[in-house]
C-alpha cells in the first residue's frame, strides 16, 4: 500500500536528454531515455503529490495525473524548470542536462563541400541549472535533488559534484552506452549534503525513485 505521505506538495522533476541544434536537421544530445525521471514522476503521483513533469526529447506516454511540459533544449528546459519550481516543494533533476551547445545555429543545413575540411564545432558553456536552482531556493526548505551520471570514480566523483552543485540530495548512478541509459533497471547510491550515503541495490527504475521520495518525505518534514 502506498501512502499518501507527498498529499499537499508539488513537485518539479525533470527527464530525458536536451537536443542543442547545430542546424535545422542536425543536434548534440546524449542517451537519456527520459525513464528514470518518468518513474520519479509516477511514483511521486502515487505518493499523492502535485507533480510538474518537465521532459526533453523523452518520447514516453504521459503518466496519468501529471502536467507535463515538454521542452527541447537545456536554455528551454531551464526556463520550464525555474517557472515551476517557484512553488516546489521539491525538484529533481534527472534530465541529463548539455554541458554546452554549439556557439552557432546554422539556419540552413550545414552543406560539406568538396575537397575542404569540416569546420570545427565551436562550444559555449549551457547554464547550471542544478546549481542555480541549490544557490538560490525559490522557497524557504524546497528540497533540491540532483542526479550524478559518472562512468568512473563513481563515489569520488559524485562527492565532488555534490559539493559543487550545493543540493540537498545526489543519486550517483553508474552509466555508459548500454548501462543504466534506456534500460528498465538501475542501482545507485544517494549522497545527502549532511554526510549521509544510501545505497539502492540494483531493481526497477521505481524503486530507486520511492527511495529518493523517502528521504525527500524526510527533509520536508
Ligand atoms: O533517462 P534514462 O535512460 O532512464 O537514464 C537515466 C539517467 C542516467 C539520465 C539519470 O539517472 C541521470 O543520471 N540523470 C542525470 C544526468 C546528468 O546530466 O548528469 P550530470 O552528472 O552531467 O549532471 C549532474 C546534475 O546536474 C544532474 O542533476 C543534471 O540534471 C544537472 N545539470 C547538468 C548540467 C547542466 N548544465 N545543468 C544541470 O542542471
Amino acid at each position: 500500500v502506498t501512502e499518501p505521505d507527498l498529499q499537499g506538495r508539488h513537485v518539479v522533476v525533470s527527464a530525458g536528454g536536451t537536443r542543442e541544434p547545430l542546424d535545422p536537421v542536425r543536434f548534440l544530445g546524449n542517451r537519456s531515455s527520459g525513464k528514470q525521471g518518468y518513474a520519479l514522476a509516477r511514483t511521486a503521483a502515487a505518493r499523492g503529490a502535485r507533480v510538474t513533469l518537465v521532459s526533453a526529447n523523452a518520447g514516453l506516454p504521459d503518466p496519468a495525473g501529471v502536467d507535463v511540459v515538454r521542452v527541447g533544449t537545456a536554455v528551454q528546459l531551464r526556463e520550464a524548470v525555474l517557472k515551476a519550481a517557484a512553488d516546489a516543494d521539491a525538484v529533481v533533476m534527472a534530465a541529463a542536462v548539455a554541458d554546452f551547445r554549439p556557439a552557432v545555429y546554422a539556419i540552413g543545413k550545414i552543406k560539406k563541400r568538396d575537397g575542404q575540411d569540416p569546420d570545427p564545432i565551436v562550444l559555449v558553456r549551457n547554464p547550471d541549472i542544478l546549481a542555480e536552482l541549490s544557490a538560490d531556493r525559490a522557497r524557504p526548505g524546497q528540497v533540491v535533488v540532483g542526479f550524478a551520471a559518472e562512468t568512473d570514480d563513481v563515489l569520488a566523483n559524485g562527492r565532488a559534484k555534490l559539493a559543487r552543485k550545493g543540493c540537498d540530495l545526489l543519486v550517483v548512478n553508474e552509466v555508459g552506452e548500454a548501462r543504466t541509459f534506456g534500460s528498465e533497471e538501475n542501482e545507485a547510491v544517494i549522497l545527502g549534503a549532511d554526510g549521509s550515503e544510501t545505497p539502492v541495490p540494483h531493481g526497477p527504475k521505481e524503486a530507486l525513485a520511492d527511495t529518493v521520495w523517502d528521504l525527500v518525505v524526510r527533509r520536508l518534514a
